[in-house]
């Protein structure tokens, strides 16, 4: 086959590109790469020859190679053990099926007409996320239909969006006029200062203005103080406030410590109140044997959100918005398209109606594939086992002197510090910025009740002890020499 740009050969570009990918995959699964090497843009665009194949476009299979080459060469490499940053999933090597098929044959899955496989695909998983919340109440899985008493829930792009989506559903809910006649200025949203900010900036975007939203304290480690959600209502109520949302975090984006969703929920039952909770990591821990505990109370919520290009080895991005109850999601979005939002008796589903989005990606089809290419046992064990290293990186880095764990994480992320009695904030962060320039390792940092720590999410499951030891010796090296620069 041949294609219609350049006579470029279907098969042989694919070919090319397919070893290129397997070279990159092998080497950085040993660490033969840098996991990152950070060069200038100016620097990758002149490697990547951007203005003249921009204008020109590639010339020959050489050209191609050499631009994947380059590019693959300024990634950050995720499946090198020693990438322990951001929350991003590290893919099966197989996982880019669905997108190299997608960008193939573009068939967004927002309207079944568009994509029937993808919107399939889209529903089974949803159907699949609802029965493991017990929220699914069809007949078995290939049960497609809405029904009244049932869940229901879409797949977006990412968890920002997601908030979003839940949060307007739970808006249609206390003011349906909203839609139509703008916020109620006396709508307010509850939550821990350390909601995710997309809540904050959900909130904003509605036009609620992002004092909508109120803090409820905090510990020392983050989470919620579930004792004090209930003077906050009272004063809320008091200011003449009608409270939209409660949102919990399952788990908090820096420390990866769940909010005690159970206490959450008798609150906002109590009170009758929308229970939003964002599981946009840890929602996951649902499918732990050892670690589901975590998100016990889960169920209670009217609404969740959960990533799957976090935890479920799914490439970017792919997040489900569900809903306890599916006029919930139907309520979410009033509004019509006559070209595309049918009425009556159509076969399958659309899910744009109920997403932000209108044109999706086929979101449903990456995340089948994760589970299809290992089984679903293998997931569950993969959070098992990611939550496992995190405890084991715990117990190495608190029976270390030069280190301090605040926490016993409860998910696969964990912040620490070095010998803070030595270390200022600047520099931990001056630590961090050393030790990811080295290329041999990757973290992040972040900052927990006003401190500066460093910290890890273990999402790749290659990593080893060996790698928390050897990270650990390099950290005290670099901050030896931090301390040392100073003394000058
Ligand atoms: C708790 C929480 N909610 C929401 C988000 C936003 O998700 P996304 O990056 O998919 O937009 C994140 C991202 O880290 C998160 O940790």
């Amino acid at each position: 086959m041949q294609d219609d740009q350049n006579g470029f050969q279907f098969q042989e570009v694919n070919r090319e590109v397919s070893q290129l990918l397997d070279q990159y995959i092998r080497n950085s699964r040993i660490g033969k790469t840098p996991v990152l090497k950070q060069q200038t843009p100016e620097t990758i665009a002149e490697k990547l020859k951007l203005e003249s194949n921009f204008i020109k476009g590639f010339s020959s299979i050489e050209d191609i190679k050499s631009f994947i080459l380059n590019y693959l060469d300024n990634t950050n490499h995720l499946r090198n053990p020693r990438y322990m940053g951001h929350q991003v999933a590290v893919p099966q090597d197989l996982s880019g099926i669905p997108d190299w098929i997608h960008g193939s044959i573009n068939n967004p899955s927002s309207l079944y007409e568009m994509g029937p496989a993808g919107a399939t695909l889209e529903a089974y998983m949803i159907n699949w996320m609802l029965s493991q919340l017990g929220w699914f109440k069809g007949d078995n899985l290939y049960d497609f239909k809405l029904h009244e008493n049932s869940g229901s829930g879409i797949l977006t792009h990412g968890g920002s969006i997601a908030n979003l989506s839940a949060l307007s559903a739970a808006r249609a809910a206390i003011a349906p006029e909203a839609w139509t006649e703008g916020s109620p200025k006396d709508l307010v949203v509850m939550g821990p200062r350390t909601s995710h900010y997309s809540i904050a900036r959900a909130i904003s975007i509605m036009g609620m203005g992002k004092n909508a939203f109120v803090p409820v304290p905090v510990d020392e480690n983050e989470v919620l103080v579930t004792s004090a959600l209930e003077e906050v209502y009272q004063e809320q109520i008091k200011q003449g406030k009608r409270v939209m949302a409660v949102v919990a975090n399952a788990c908090a984006t820096s420390t990866g410590l769940f909010d005690d969703l159970e206490a959450t929920a008798d609150f906002c039952e109590r009170h009758k109140l929308w229970y939003h909770v964002d599981g946009a990591h840890g929602a996951v821990a649902l499918l732990s044997k050892t670690d589901k505990e975590k998100v016990r109370g889960i169920e209670r919520a009217d609404s969740l959100i959960w990533d799957a290009h976090k935890m479920m080895r799914v490439p970017a991005l792919c997040t489900a918005v569900l809903y306890k109850n599916y006029n919930s999601q139907v309520n979410s979005f009033q509004q019509k398209g006559s070209y595309v939002f049918h009425e009556g008796d159509v076969i399958g589903m659309d899910s744009m109606p109920f997403t932000v989005e209108c044109t999706k990606s086929a979101l449903g089809t990456k995340l089948y594939w994760s589970f299809a290419l290992e089984g679903e046992k293998a997931i569950s064990n993969f959070v098992s086992n990611s939550f496992q290293m995190a405890r084991e990186l715990y117990h190495y880095l608190n029976n270390h002197p030069d280190f301090y764990c605040p926490y016993f994480p409860e998910s696969n992320i964990l912040c620490f510090q070095y010998r803070p009695d030595l270390i200022s904030d600047q520099q931990q962060l001056e630590l961090r910025y050393q030790l990811i320039e080295t290329g041999d390792f990757y973290i992040t940092s972040c900052e927990v009740d006003g401190k500066r720590f460093l910290r890890t999410v273990l999402m790749n499951p290659l990593s080893q002890e060996k790698d928390f030891i050897a990270m650990a010796e390099k950290i005290k090296t670099i901050a030896h020499r931090i301390i040392e620069n100073s003394k000058e």
